[in-house]
């Protein structure tokens, strides 16, 4: 009678229960050891005559066995079905398209500066760095600069102290190379230098890559083969380079190197101011009197050095019109 109600509602509400919180409050209904039905019934066992408690004992604990054991399996059957939705919901579609993170790219810069290594790397030259904090001696009175030269004034320069400034050009690499090796020599030198000096085609600090080669023979038209292929190689097969007279106390005779404007193409721009020319490169054979400073016999050795701007060669390949982008 009593248990098979018992029993039936038990099962019925159990099939009703969807969460452990609710399994949780029927255990505490029929098993609750306080006032659970069940253990209700097992404690009225003492009120039954002698000879039925034997009998009801022994359904009750059967009851009892069944309903502990639907709840074990409820309670299972819950924690799977909780476990399956969790997975459901967190599942990952691993052929999504991912996002692409932002990342970082190669400064034009350095882009160039490679271009232009591997290049003088190819024609045999090696390189060779010094130092951006450097003597005046080294970036002026060696280079055939002396302290009242007027070429001084043109390379607005950062003073450190009396002596020592930041380099205004690579030249002064030249020195120390020579300072440190016998011919014949074949060097590139890449690095940093800083003028006081800024708009929009001058930067504080920007990038030459300074060359020297000495030898016991060499010519001003090795010199000329030696830009050209490095031009032609930067800008293209096509590319016109003209040779202009000019003037530096390291060289003797110098010479300023164009292009024809790329810009342009050669039909006059702003970029060209209309020449259709566009100044990249500085030359000429090294001066006796820089050999000299170094102990070389001026006699015997003969070179060529030429210094370009990276910043330049950079603005005019990717088309940029202000060094400060
Ligand atoms: N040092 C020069 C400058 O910064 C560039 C230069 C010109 C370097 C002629 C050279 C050279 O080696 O021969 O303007």
């Amino acid at each position: 009678m009593e248990l098979a109600v018992l029993e039936n509602e038990a099962k019925a509400k159990l099939d009703s229960c969807h969460s452990l919180d609710g399994l949780e409050q029927l255990r505490i209904e029929y098993l609750g050891r306080k006032e659970g039905k069940i253990t209700h019934l097992l404690r009225g066992l003492g009120k039954l005559p002698i000879d039925a408690r034997p009998e009801a004992g022994s359904q009750i604990n059967s009851l009892k066995e069944l309903i502990t054991t639907l709840f074990s399996d409820k309670q299972t059957a819950i924690i799977a079905n909780e476990q399956n939705q969790r997975l459901f919901r967190e599942k990952i579609d691993v052929t999504m398209t991912g996002f692409i993170p932002q990342v970082g790219k190669r400064h034009p810069i350095t882009n160039v500066l490679e271009e232009i290594v591997n290049i003088f790397m190819g024609l045999g030259f090696e390189v060779e760095e010094g130092p951006e904090v450097e003597y005046s001696h080294y970036n002026f009175d060696a280079l055939n600069i002396p302290q009242d030269h007027p070429a001084r004034d043109m390379h607005d320069t950062f003073y450190i102290s009396d002596t020592v400034v930041l380099r205004t050009h690579t030249s002064p690499v030249q020195i120390r190379v020579m300072q440190g090796k016998n011919p014949p020599l074949r060097i590139i030198a890449p690095g940093r230098v800083y003028r006081r000096d800024a708009d929009v085609s001058h930067s504080p600090m920007f990038h030459q890559v300074e060359g020297l080669l000495v030898d016991e023979k060499t010519t001003f038209g090795e010199l000329k083969a030696v830009l050209e292929a490095f031009l032609v190689a930067m800008f293209g097969k096509d590319t016109p380079v003209r040779f202009r007279p000019s003037f530096f106390p390291f060289t003797e005779p110098s010479c300023e190197v164009d292009i024809g404007c790329v810009i342009c193409n050669r039909k006059g721009c702003g970029v060209c101011k209309q020449t259709k020319w566009l100044e990249v490169l500085g030359a000429g054979m090294v001066d006796p009197e820089v050999f000299k400073g170094v102990g070389y016999d001026s006699e015997k050795y003969i070179g060529f050095a030429f210094g370009l701007g990276v910043e330049r060669l950079a603005m005019l390949k990717y088309g940029i019109d202000n060094i400060r982008l």
